[in-house]
Parts: C-alpha cells; sequence; structure tokens
C-alpha cells in the first residue's frame, strides 16, 4: 500500500512537536502532537479535550481528520510527541485502529520523547497484529 513512500522523518517529528503546542488539555494536562505524512504532504493535529471526558479526541485522530478532510485515503508514516521528560507515547489502541484504515499494515508509526532522547519507529502491524480492517468486511 505504502512500501517506498518517502517522508522526511525528521520533518515529521517536528511538525508532531509544533502541533503539540496548539494541545488543548485543560483536563489532563498531557499535551500530543501527531503529525501525518500522506503522499508528500505533511498534516498535524493535537489532542483537543472537552468536558465531558470520553468526548476528547486524540492527536493522532485529530490529524487523520486533517488529512481526510483535505482529500488524502492514503497515509504513509505519523511521528507522535506526547508529554513527560521521560518516555514516549505511543498511539493509544483506538488510534492504532483509525490509523489502520487509512494507512496499513505497513504505516510507518515514530514516537520521540519529549525531551528528544528516545525515537522509536515502528510499523503499525507491530503494534496492531491482525487488524481488522475494511477487507474484512462483507464484499
Ligand atoms: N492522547 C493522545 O492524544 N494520543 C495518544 O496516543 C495517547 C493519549 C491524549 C488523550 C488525552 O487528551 C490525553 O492524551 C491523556 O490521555
Amino acid at each position: 500500500m505504502n512500501a517506498g513512500a518517502a517522508f522526511d522523518a525528521d520533518a515529521l517529528v517536528a511538525a508532531a512537536r509544533e502541533a503539540r503546542e496548539r494541545a488543548y488539555v485543560p483536563y489532563s494536562r498531557f499535551q500530543v502532537g501527531a503529525a501525518l505524512a500522506a503522499e508528500g504532504e505533511v498534516f498535524a493535529a493535537p489532542n483537543i479535550e472537552n468536558a465531558s471526558y470520553p468526548l476528547s479526541v486524540c492527536a493522532e485522530r485529530n490529524a487523520v481528520a486533517v488529512a481526510v478532510a483535505a482529500g488524502h485515503r492514503r497515509l504513509d508514516a505519523v511521528a507522535v510527541v506526547g508529554s513527560g521528560e521521560r518516555g514516549i507515547t505511543p498511539p493509544c489502541g483506538g488510534c492504532r485502529q483509525v490509523l489502520f484504515e487509512f494507512g496499513g499494515p505497513e504505516l510507518v508509526v515514530i514516537v520521540e520523547s519529549l525531551a528528544g532522547d528516545v525515537r522509536e519507529t515502528y510499523r503499525l502491524d507491530d503494534l496492531l497484529p491482525a487488524a481488522f480492517g475494511p477487507r474484512d468486511l462483507l464484499p
């Protein structure tokens, strides 16, 4: 689906960091930024929380909405930068599923610590093995 797709990992992480600054997180105070590479373009968003807590939306899913709203349905990579000086913020389970819809098993997932001292790179099928996706529905 996206094998061999070109993207600049450093630029993607930088876009995630920039989006993170715009997080609306009055409840958790946990800022997250996500940036997606889609067909040569970059789409980024932060997490946006709500006073009705379950309606809060993660950065990754907001970024997917931005990319798809711009007309892209094939994602090549995502970068995520969360909070906490120590450790990385891997995408939550729900976001993995939403990323799979448009990225498939080969989506590259880059997670970097806020301090910038840890960067891990996965394929989405490392994080979401045996995924349920569009091809598993009835014909
Ligand atoms: N969050 C994300 O935006 N992405 C993740 O992958 C993990 C969690 C957000 C949701 C909530 O606004 C805050 O981080 C704390 O869970």
